[in-house]
């Protein structure tokens, strides 16, 4: 439904030229929910408004619905903007006007005669939630109340694809699940395909169906939220999951790891398990059958949409064969294991 092939954007130029983005390729699947994370600054807005030429790429190509979009005139751009709806962080509502004429406004704007327009709004209001509020003013509703305001009204022009920028960062926990909830309703109920952007790991967990991670304007890694939650391939990855899981080793630990394994080391693990894993008693029968100890030094069970997800991080006590064994045999049955270092064994 939305690709973007070789998409670069540089802001300015000469020596002071910012490169935003850097051959960026996406594509979202019909009736998908993509989110891309990222941290400040790294090009996330930039990526998304350029998927409505909101910001026009400096090269590459951004097909919609399959059209291209670069190459279209004014008038034909504005004709494709309405398939394509936008929500921000800051909701962007009209103060002066009501929830329902600022739901009105982009269906005033295409043409549309009052009772069309009103036939529109009012299912929309419910969709939302907001039956009570058509005749209150942006200044009257709450934060969530604004955003599905904003949800409304993108919704107004019956668009395919609904871009989100950062739409829950401005909310709190409780309303932030709420508007969550509505764009996962609504991405079943009309099908909407969905890319948001955000840099908040629980917003992808919670209704993403995959996940794109952007650093410094470049795509660095993508994969299923389930796959991403269970291995992240890259350093930045594991960073975003660890600081969400806050699972990371403990300090005093980390001083004392060693990058190469020695005679007299013992390796510390960080084990991610799904599926029939999460039931199995790994740790006894660790050392049951490979004679390894397994000191658990933080450990995590995590529901991950449909999936649930196990975490530990260990030291594997033992000699050197019995640990590689213990290593082997973990590997063996579905663990994703990632080995973080050596520390030495006490005298
Ligand atoms: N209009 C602009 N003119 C010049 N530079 C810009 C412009 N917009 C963004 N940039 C620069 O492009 C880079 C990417 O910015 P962008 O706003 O896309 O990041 P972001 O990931 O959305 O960050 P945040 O999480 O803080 O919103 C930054 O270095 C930013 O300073
Ligand atoms: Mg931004």
């Amino acid at each position: 439904m939305i690709r973007l092939t070789n998409v670069s954007k540089t802001y300015g130029n000469g020596p002071t030229a910012i490169a935003a983005l850097k051959n960026i390729d996406l594509h979202v699947p019909r009736g998908s929910i993509h989110g891309v994370i990222g941290l400040s600054g790294a090009g996330k807005s930039t990526l998304i408004r350029c998927v409505n030429l909101l910001e026009r790429p400096t090269t590459g190509s951004v097909v919609v619905d399959g059209q291209e979009l670069t190459t279209l005139s004014a008038a034909e751009l504005n004709q494709a903007r309405h398939q394509i709806g936008m929500i921000f962080q800051h909701f962007n509502l009209l103060a002066s006007r009501t929830v329902f004429a600022n739901i009105a406004l982009p269906l005033e704007l295409m043409g549309m005669d009052k009772v069309e327009i009103r036939d529109r709004v009012m299912p929309l209001l419910d969709l939302t939630g907001l039956e009570d509020k058509a005749d209150k003013y942006p200044a009257e509703l709450s934060g969530g109340q604004k955003q599905r305001v904003a949800i409304a009204r993108a919704l107004a022009s019956r668009p395919k694809v609904l871009l989100c920028d950062e739409a829950t960062s401005a909310l709190d926990p409780q309303t932030t699940g709420s508007i969550l909830e509505l764009l996962q309703d609504i991405n079943r109920k009309l099908g909407l395909t969905i890319l948001l952007i955000t840099h908040e790991m629980e917003v992808v967990k919670t209704i993403c169906h995959r996940v794109g991670l952007i650093s410094a304007g470049e795509l660095v890694e993508e994969a299923d939220v389930g796959d991403f939650f269970t291995a992240p391939r890259t350093r930045l990855g594991r960073e975003f999951l660890n600081d969400f899981l806050e699972l990371e080793p403990p300090k005093a630990l980390v001083e004392r790891l060693e990058e190469a394994a020695g005679e007299h080391t013992h390796p510390v693990v960080r084990l991610a398990f799904t599926g029939d894993a999460v039931s199995t008693p790994l740790v006894s029968r660790l050392a049951r059958e490979c004679g390894v100890d397994v000191s658990i030094l933080q450990a995590k069970v995590e529901s991950i949409q449909d999936r649930t997800l196990g975490l530990m991080i260990a030291e594997l006590i033992g000699t050197p064969d019995k640990t590689r064994e213990a290593l082997a045999y973990l590997e063996s049955h579905d663990l994703h294991v990632e080995v973080l270092g050596h520390v030495q064994r006490d005298a």
